[in-house]
């Protein structure tokens, strides 16, 4: 048996699903593999900035149950305050990273393990980087941006909610004779919109990636009735823009602007011009809840194992990623640097223009 560790596990960013099927995945290679205890740090890094600290020792029993198939995290997590420039009551910002660190040293970790998106990485890195930590990065997000790895955790489900929304959709639509449209997640990246619009048989897909025109969405709009079919569905993605190129968004209740609102302008855009009676959906938080899918649920426990064995073998500042059937593992500042939006000319956007449907001009 190797060495006794102790290792910290914290969810960070916006939950998905799948994130308790990797906390399991790490509970079990660390304390049945290895023997090693585990502790679940409560609410992403403000868990270790917290005194005293938010935190619960992992133990197996709590896996025995339904764990795997729950959505969210046992953990908790959260996608704001940034460490590094953290909001104080008094209205300024603080650098609270030293305090994090600090509650690293505190639980006496070995390594940390930070299942999160491109940004929560980015942070992690840092404060590990300032702290000298040892940190292993498992990607995460329905977006699927993270640099390097073919899948994160969570897109899958994300774009199987998507997709059942479209084949709820159709009928209706088929019905009314409506145009339907879906506004879907994934913020800077159109791979939802993308993955959901092809499998869900969307007529139309935009995505912030690719330029788009009114005339193109109505033209394809009328040749889908000239061809004798009464109804149409369209996927638009939260970050595309209006026509003029104004990025729309709403306001949420701490008063931070949001992508969201785009399917409503578009929607009433494509009334006015082809006369067609339009519907709008905005998906929402609601692709990022729910039983993972069993491909979720795979990637999650590979990316878990593995991150456990890097601890092992002593390999630090690295990400698991998934590529060709394997779980890899890569710098951790290669995957966060590469960013990954939807290519326009790649296999995905060609199947689509192949397929007839609208991605653009
Ligand atoms: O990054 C995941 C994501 O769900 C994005 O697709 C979306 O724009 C954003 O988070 C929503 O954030 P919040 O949960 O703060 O509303």
């Amino acid at each position: 048996m190797a060495d006794s560790k102790t290792i910290g596990i914290l969810t960070s960013g916006g939950d998905c699903a799948g994130l308790n099927a990797v906390i399991r995945a790490v509970a079990h290679r660390a304390i049945e593999g290895y023997g090693w205890r585990v502790l679940g740090i409560h609410q992403g890094t403000s868990g270790l900035m917290q005194r005293p600290m938010d935190y619960e020792e992992l133990s197996l029993k709590i896996f025995t149950g339904n764990i795997l198939r729950l959505g969210g995290t046992i953990l908790g997590t959260i996608n704001k305050g940034d460490p590094f420039a953290y909001p104080m009551p008094d209205g300024s910002l603080m650098d609270r990273s030293g305090e994090i660190i600090e509650g690293y040293r505190q639980l006496g970790l070995d390594a940390l393990i930070v299942v999160g998106g491109d940004g929560s990485l980015d942070i992690a890195r840092r404060i590990a980087q300032q702290g000298g930590l040892n940190l292993i990065g498992i990607p995460k997000t329905i977006d699927n941006d993270v640099g390097i790895t073919e899948n994160s955790i969570g897109f899958g489900t994300a774009v199987d909610v998507a997709t059942e929304a479209l084949d709820k959709l159709h009928p209706t639509a088929a019905s009314h004779s409506r145009v339907m449209l879906l506004e879907v997640m994934g913020r800077d990246a159109g791979h939802i919109a993308l993955a959901a619009g092809i499998s869900g048989g969307a007529d139309v897909i935009l995505m912030p990636e690719i330029p788009y025109t009114m005339e193109g969405v109505a033209r394809k709009i009328e040749s889908i009735r000239e061809g004798g079919r009464n109804f149409a569905l369209v996927v638009v993605a939260e970050a595309v823009k209006n026509e003029v190129g104004e990025t729309v968004s709403v306001t949420d209740s701490e008063g931070r602007k949001r992508h969201g609102g785009i399917g409503y302008h578009l929607g009433a855009r494509i009334s006015d011009m082809t006369g067609a009676e339009t519907r709008v959906t905005v998906l929402g938080h609601i692709q990022r809840g729910g039983t993972p899918s069993p491909r979720d649920r795979l990637f999650a426990s590979a990316f878990g194992v593995r991150a456990v064995d890097l601890i092992a073998e002593g390999k630090f500042d690295r990400m698991v990623a998934w590529t060709s059937r394997h779980v890899i593992d890569v710098p951790l500042e290669d995957a966060i640097s590469a960013n990954q939006v939807v290519d326009p000319n790649g296999t995905l956007a060609n199947t689509a223009r192949g397929l007839g449907i609208y991605i653009g001009e």
